[in-house]
């Protein structure tokens, strides 16, 4: 049985102070789940501070395709995982959308992590445009079929896909369940489709707007094996109090 995943994205939010705090309150907490997989994307200057506490799995929110290089401002893989950084996010709709990010960059950064075996998570997810018009489904058929297409079946333990539908994201309005059930299962047959059996294995995650008041619902639909929380993961408490919902 895959294990299920808690993660944490706290986006460009909290000083070195707070992410002191936060892994100290996480580290001290009692942690009853053990069988499931705890992870924090923090921002990339914090990560260090962060995995010296060895308390949780920690990841990066962007990286570079290229593993070194004249790329002022960028990190690349190789330095993520000499700070001992585990995963990365590829792909949120933030960094679609206010940086641009086409597909065409996303799959370079996909083949940096194939070529590292670093693990990520690969976000996808529909406009309000596009899921008032009945075409999310599409978009999300296309925003997974380059990255499935170009994964190896011996490469498929590195991802994690999170669906994130944008309109859901920061705004208070989750998805309903029926919604998310019918986007995970889609995502389950497209990832069955390109690689059979195999494609049971891999993790899918809701975000958007999760918070104790509707994590049971949500975690409870069919194919969600965790989620990837922004707002109310910053307070270490209450990203912990998700935990129970994903039983
Ligand atoms: P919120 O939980 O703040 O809606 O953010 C979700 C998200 O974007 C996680 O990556």
């Amino acid at each position: 049985m895959r294990k299920k995943i808690l993660a944490a994205n706290w986006k460009m939010n909290l000083s070195a102070a707070d992410a002191q705090e936060w892994i100290t309150n996480f580290s001290e907490a009692n942690r009853l789940y053990a069988e499931l997989e705890y992870r924090l994307y923090a921002p990339s200057i914090y990560i260090q501070q962060l995995t010296d506490r060895k308390a949780i799995h920690v990841g990066a929110q962007n990286v570079h395709s290229m593993d070194l290089g004249a790329f002022t401002g960028e990190i690349s893989i190789p330095q993520l995982k000499s700070i001992g950084a585990q995963s990365v996010l590829i792909g949120h709709s933030e960094r679609r959308t206010i940086f641009n990010e086409t597909d065409a960059l996303l799959l370079g950064k996909v083949e940096a992590c194939c070529r590292n075996s670093f693990s990520f998570i690969f976000c996808c997810g529909e406009n309000e445009d596009l899921r008032n018009v009945g075409e999310h489904l599409h978009l999300i058929r296309e925003q997974l079929s380059g990255l499935l297409g170009q994964m190896k079946p011996e490469q498929l333990e590195l991802l994690t896909i999170a669906y994130e539908p944008i309109w859901a994201i920061g705004t208070g309005q989750n998805a309903d369940t029926h919604q998310i059930t019918e986007v995970h299962a889609f995502i389950r047959s497209m990832l069955m489709e390109f690689f059979g059996e195999q494609g049971r294995n891999v993790p899918i995650l809701y975000g958007g707007s999760v918070n104790a008041e509707n994590a049971e619902s949500i975690f409870s639909c069919p194919e969600v094996n965790g989620g990837l929380i922004g707002g109310a993961s910053l307070n270490a408490t209450h990203f912990l109090q998700l935990a129970s919902f994903l039983q």
